[in-house]
């Protein structure tokens, strides 16, 4: 496990944005997963503006996105789909056909699940996938106790993970009870994993994730099992580990 204390906020997007920079550079056609939340919106930001300065070139790269709401319209301003075409989609060269999402609205949400770890398989896996951590140890939308063997799921949203949303949708009440997430297993399965976060109020469940005992009470304790994981944490973030 690789891992990166940054000094500051600004540090720390930059430091994100230049592995999937890097990445790029490395491997043109790159098969990218990405998180929403508050944690990527600055790394977003960055890689539209290396974009733009022709650094990066993501007309080749293909993008999955890790996890999505349920019961929404796709157009929904809180959508995983709305926040990565407002903050990545529209401000890289990312071809339109390379753009893969679940669906917020499938008529059944057992093939849409069964369509997407097939897509997964049919790109060749994931070469690099973003992560963030909820207070709870989630990954994507994959709650304390989600088996580790878990592939593409409906997940059942916490009352926790749907307050720490509200930014999102403006009130809870209109924060969707229920999403769909690729699983503990597909997460595993990636090639490459980089883990974000930063501000104080992750300090605790990093250490825990990063430290404490692997167990599917703690989902992103898994990661400790993964042989090519970047954790990118600011000095708030790392500050137990420190
Ligand atoms: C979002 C996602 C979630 C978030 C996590 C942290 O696509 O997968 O697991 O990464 O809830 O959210 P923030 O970054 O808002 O603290």
């Amino acid at each position: 496990m690789k891992l990166m204390i940054k000094d500051n906020k600004q540090e720390f997007d930059y430091a994100g944005a230049m592995e999937i920079l890097n990445l790029i550079k490395e491997k043109p056609n790159a098969v990218i997963g990405l998180a929403t939340g508050n944690t990527p919106k600055g790394m977003y930001d960055i890689l539209g503006d290396l974009c733009k300065e022709k650094q990066v070139d993501f007309s080749r790269v293909t993008t999955l996105n890790l996890d999505e709401y349920l019961g929404i319209e796709s157009s929904n301003s809180g959508s995983c789909k709305s926040y990565l075409n407002k903050r990545l989609y529209t401000k890289v060269n990312l071809k339109q056909e390379n753009i893969h999402h679940l669906n917020s609205n499938p008529e059944d949400y057992e093939k849409e699940c069964c369509r997407y770890n097939n897509l997964i398989n049919d790109l060749g896996g994931i070469d690099l996938l973003i992560l963030g951590i909820g207070h709870n140890g989630h990954l994507g939308f994959n709650e304390p106790n989600t088996p580790f063997d878990s592939m593409v799921h409906i997940c059942n949203l916490t009352d926790k993970t749907r307050t720490a949303n509200i930014w999102s949708f403006g009130s809870k009440d209109k924060v969707p009870k229920k999403g769909v997430s690729m699983g503990i297993k597909n997460i595993m399965n990636s090639k490459r994993l980089m883990l974000l976060a930063n501000g104080d109020s992750k300090s605790q469940i990093i250490y825990k994730a990063l430290k404490g005992k692997v167990t599917e009470e703690v989902p992103a304790s898994v990661l400790q099992l993964h042989n090519d994981v970047v954790v990118v944490l600011d000095r708030e973030a790392g500050k137990i580990l420190l």
